[in-house]
């Protein structure tokens, strides 16, 4: 059921790669609640992707960008308030890639070079973002700005290597910026820490599939799905959250609050029972 939550509001949604991205489910709430906006992605993934599917149903457009290069954001920001014709209410920036995790190397056997591509894409684009938004003064007053974490920047999580780090910087961005924009624009900024999803960035991860269901029976809530997470993305860009920023929000079943789990419990015993 709608809401119109988002009526009258305008944006960018980064990221929607297929219909099991995050940002997919997200565009298609989004509109669902009135908000308008254009998609972008980068140039290489809207060639492989199914982008233009989710524009057409969404009655928009998509303008190339990519995320790490600050003329392809100027080029999308000034685009995008051409196209819908004023300042931006909303961004959501749903967008990870590490090349360590896709060649798979192993936490100690990390390339740096890729290790900054890692950190480029998926936190440095985070605030070169929200640099060319209000260099441009393409923010509304009272916009809201939301990108995607996950708890590995709070916890360790072997196979997720460098992309903890990329989180973490992430995290520190949406404060350092949220601040700056708030006092500026009174523009909320936050991040959303999510459960595992599968996705196809989420899939990249080894042992994607193992941690998926630990982390499903660990929460009381179960994971939550990215269409959970475009509903608690709404929320964050309607009117209702106005004075949330700064945060790094929980999205994940009550995951970071468990100790242990019954499920959890169950499963140990039957392993040692079996090994007996
Ligand atoms: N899937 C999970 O388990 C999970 C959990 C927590 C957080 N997240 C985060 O959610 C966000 C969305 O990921 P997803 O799971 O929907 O996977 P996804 O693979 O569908 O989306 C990742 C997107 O990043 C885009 N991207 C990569 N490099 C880019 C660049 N240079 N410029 C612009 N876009 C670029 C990809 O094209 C893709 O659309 C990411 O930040 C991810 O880390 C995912």
């Amino acid at each position: 059921m709608a809401y119109n939550l988002l009526q009258g509001k305008r944006g960018i949604i980064f990221g929607a790669l297929d219909e099991n991205s995050i940002a997919w489910k997200t565009a298609q709430k989004v509109f669902e609640e009135g908000g308008r906006f254009v998609l972008t992605n980068a140039p290489i993934a809207m060639r492989m992707g199914k982008i233009n599917e989710l524009a057409a149903a969404c009655q928009t457009e998509v303008i190339a960008a990519d995320a790490t290069s600050v003329e392809d954001l100027e080029n999308l920001v000034t685009r995008a308030q051409e196209v819908l014709g004023g300042k931006l209410d909303f961004i959501l920036h749903s967008i990870g890639m590490s090349p360590n995790i896709r060649k798979g190397k192993n936490y100690g056997d990390l390339n740096y070079d890729f290790f900054n591509k890692t950190l480029d894409v998926s936190a440095l684009s985070f605030h070169k973002v929200m640099h060319v938004a209000e260099k441009l003064d393409a923010l509304n007053d009272g916009a809201s700005i939301v990108a995607l974490s996950y708890i590995a920047a709070q916890r360790s999580f072997p196979d997720y290597t460098d992309m903890s780090q990329a989180k973490a910087m992430l995290e520190s961005i949406a404060r350092s910026y949220g601040q700056r924009l708030g006092k500026l624009k009174g523009v909320r900024v936050n991040t959303i820490s999510q459960s595992p999803t599968m996705t196809t960035a989420g899939q990249g991860v080894g042992g994607f599939d193992v941690f998926f269901d630990f982390a499903d029976k660990m929460s009381p809530l179960g994971n939550a799905t990215a269409e959970d997470c475009a509903d608690y993305t709404v929320t964050l860009f309607s009117d209702l959250t106005k004075k949330v920023t700064m945060q790094n929000l929980l999205h994940d079943g009550g995951f970071s609050s468990a100790g242990i789990s019954e499920e959890i419990v169950a499963d140990l015993v039957k392993v040692r029972d079996l090994s007996k």
